[in-house]
């Protein structure tokens, strides 16, 4: 993929836009990654030195519960930014990781959503409120919800590009074709600059056939290969594990699968940079390559080191704790 991107040279109405990357991270299908690709790849261009913001676009306020913000928003939230009651800036917040911020929702956003399609241009109501605040991020990351609702329309409407994660099994690949029809649908009528960043492949599990048949095919099909990103997130039990801890996955256990493949999906964002390939190289050159996803073995079928393993692998040193 990749030849689809340019990278995004015209100012978008405040100097201080140029050249941030708004990235929407969506898919029609809920349980997909779409929170978890947020926060970590968040986290991990964050950790490359670039500013970042992500937005919690889901009335469903995962990412708020994960960054640990839940009843503690006090009313600088995405909701009180559309409803107009503040400044897109005022609803920014601090996370505990250094260049990374956050715009956190609560359950009010529900009525927002409701009354939203009554203002006149309302598909367009986020787009305008960020371009009148000063704002200087490197990347803005929108997690966004499942169902096609009015607040989508508003997150793809303000964004550049969007990142699809897609989970290695065949009814998401049919799915996969759907929303990209949606998404050509909000090119057409509401937002022509909108590009595909990528398809993310996830929940990869190296064991099993059938996650190296989708892989495969989503690599090979003439309508998605175009745009399948290079890199590929494996299942990781510790991915599941660290909202709890309400850290990204690098903090929580740097050397799993997990930090490992979303720091290379960084990597792989900021390669498409002007003149971001040996800074891309460099945050991955602590990496042993045995642990990033080979490609030509997936390609070959050839079964990978599991999450089991890796566990199993990390065993005695939590033993030595508990001792
Ligand atoms: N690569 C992965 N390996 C294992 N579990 C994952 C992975 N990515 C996400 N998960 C888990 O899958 C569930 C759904 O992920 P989430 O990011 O909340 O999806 P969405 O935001 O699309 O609804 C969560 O419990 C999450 O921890
Ligand atoms: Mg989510």
């Amino acid at each position: 993929m990749l030849n689809q991107y340019h990278y995004q040279q015209e100012g978008m109405g405040s100097g201080e836009m140029t050249n941030c990357r708004k990235i929407a991270v969506a898919n029609q299908k809920g349980g997909v990654g779409k929170t978890t690709t947020t926060l970590n790849l968040g986290a991990a261009l964050a950790k490359a030195g670039r500013k970042v913001l992500v937005i919690d676009g889901d009335p469903q306020g995962s990412l708020t519960a994960w960054l640990g913000f839940n009843g503690a928003v006090g009313g600088r939230e995405i909701g009180r930014v559309l409803s107009g009651m503040i400044p897109f800036s005022e609803a920014i917040r601090e996370t505990n990781e250094d260049n990374l911020w956050a715009v956190p929702t609560n359950h009010a956003i529900v009525q927002v959503e409701q009354s939203l399609t009554v203002s006149e241009n309302w598909e367009r109501l986020l787009k305008r409120k960020m371009e009148q605040s000063p704002l200087s991020y490197d990347y803005i990351l929108f997690d966004c919800p499942a169902a096609f609702s009015s607040l989508l329309t508003n997150y793809l409407t303000a964004s550049d590009e969007v990142i699809i994660p897609v989970q290695t099994e065949i009814m998401a690949l049919n799915s996969t074709v759907k929303f990209l029809e949606k998404l050509a649908q909000i090119r057409r009528d509401l937002n022509p600059s909108l590009k595909i960043c990528g398809i993310l492949p996830v929940m990869y599990d190296g064991r099993t056939r059938h996650s190296h048949e989708i892989l495969k095919k989503m690599r090979e099909a003439p309508n998605l290969k175009q745009y399948v990103f290079s890199s590929v997130i494996r299942k990781n039990v510790r991915l599941t594990e660290a909202p709890s801890r309400f850290i990204p996955i690098l903090k929580a256990s740097p050397s799993s699968y997990g930090s490992i493949d979303y720091l290379r999906l960084a990597a792989e964002l900021i390669a498409q940079e002007p003149g971001g390939k040996p800074k891309a190289e460099n945050l991955l050159k602590e990496v042993p390559a045995s642990k990033l996803v080979d490609d030509e073995k997936i390609l070959a079928g050839v079964e990978l080191e599991t999450e089991e393993e890796e566990i199993s692998a990390e065993l005695p040193a939590m033993r030595g704790i508990d001792e």
